[in-house]
């Protein structure tokens, strides 16, 4: 302590003082309860349940809960100067962040703050946000301090209220493939062809109305995610498409979509569409700082 202390003590006010005091005791906090972790089991995640959007508080808790709701779902018109890609967080949270396995929203303010492998330290879920924002979204960060901002937590917080503390939903996350399949391409872009480009697009560019307003989002091009995302990786995308893709072709599975295909075909048409050309993100250089957390799929 008194080497940090010494180390720091050109900058330290009384506040920060307290602040890295306290740090420190969450440090040692956090270490305690891993160790407990260790000796205990994780906790069993709880069934998932979604609370319905009647069930918002009156008044002004709940307008700014439904306004987080509608940035989830209208981003691009409501957010235009952050937005660069023709997509909203519902077009992969899908229906509202409420859908098992679709990375749904339920529980996730108890995750957070997490450790990032990409970024190599704990991140909270306004940096988690923007991660999503800056390449997902292919656009810019939100002001943490803004009203938007402030929106999109209130509903995450709403959507988590009825979880415990650990947070930990039976549903979350987008499902899994086996990750030691190898892509076919060229059978990727067969599938791409019969069951996907309908609404995605035969240059992947998605579809849009009369009056130009997206119908069904892009899977590559300027408008499409960027290089940085989650989805332009193999697996990852593999585990989205397997499980809720395509939409509306049977009865069974999240929304009546989903579990159609294969994991090799799911492998085989994720492994066309993320290669297809996007825009890049130049920040990627600042990923995976340390090379033995980057994932075999990452892109860089
Ligand atoms: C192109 C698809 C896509 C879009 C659009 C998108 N995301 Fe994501 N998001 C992902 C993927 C993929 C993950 C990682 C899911 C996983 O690994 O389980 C993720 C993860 C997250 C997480 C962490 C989830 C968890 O369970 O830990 C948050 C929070 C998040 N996104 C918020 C947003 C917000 C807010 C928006 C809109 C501004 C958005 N995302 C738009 C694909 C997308
Ligand atoms: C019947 C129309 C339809 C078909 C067919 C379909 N999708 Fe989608 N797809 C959607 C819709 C709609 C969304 C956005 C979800 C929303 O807005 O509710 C979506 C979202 C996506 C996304 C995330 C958003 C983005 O643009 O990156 C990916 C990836 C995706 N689809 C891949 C596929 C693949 C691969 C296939 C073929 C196996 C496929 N889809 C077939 C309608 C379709």
């Amino acid at each position: 302590m008194e080497s940090i202390m010494k180390a720091h003590l050109p900058a330290l006010t009384p506040v920060r003082l307290l602040g890295l005091l306290f740090a420190s005791a969450a440090t040692i906090g956090t270490l305690a309860a891993h160790a407990a972790d260790q000796a205990t089991p994780r906790p069993e995640p709880v069934p998932f349940v979604a609370p319905r959007n009647s069930d918002m508080p009156a008044g002004p808790e709940g307008e700014l809960i439904d306004y987080g709701r509608r940035l989830m779902v209208e981003t691009r018109r409501l957010l235009p100067n952050n937005v660069g890609a023709a997509m909203n967080c519902t077009s992969c949270h899908l229906g509202e962040a409420k859908v098992p396995f679709a990375s749904p929203f339920v529980g996730i303010s108890h995750r957070f703050p997490q450790y990032n492998p990409r970024a190599n330290r704990v991140v909270t879920l306004e940096d988690r946000v923007n991660g999503c924002m800056m390449r997902s979204m292919n656009g810019k960060p939100l002001d943490k301090r803004s009203r938007e901002m402030a929106a999109m937590i209130a509903y995450m917080d709403w959507l988590s209220e009825d979880i415990p503390e650990h947070g930990l939903v039976q549903g979350m996350g987008i499902g899994k493939v086996d990750t030691t399949l190898v892509p076919d391409m060229e059978n990727g872009r067969r599938i791409y062809v019969a069951q996907c480009a309908s609404c995605h697009g035969a240059e992947g560019q998605g579809l849009q109305d009369a009056a130009g307003e997206f119908i069904f989002p892009p899977l590559w091009g300027d408008l499409s995610f960027n290089i940085g995302a989650g989805m332009a990786r193999l697996y990852k995308a593999a585990e989205f498409v397997k499980t809720s893709m395509p939409v509306g072709v049977h009865t069974d599975g999240r929304l009546g979509q989903g579990y159609v295909l294969s994991d090799q075909e799911a492998v085989d048409v994720a492994g066309y569409f993320t290669h297809q050309p996007r825009p890049d993100f130049p920040a990627k250089v600042n990923d995976w700082p340390d090379p033995s957390k980057r994932p075999k799929d990452a892109r860089y």
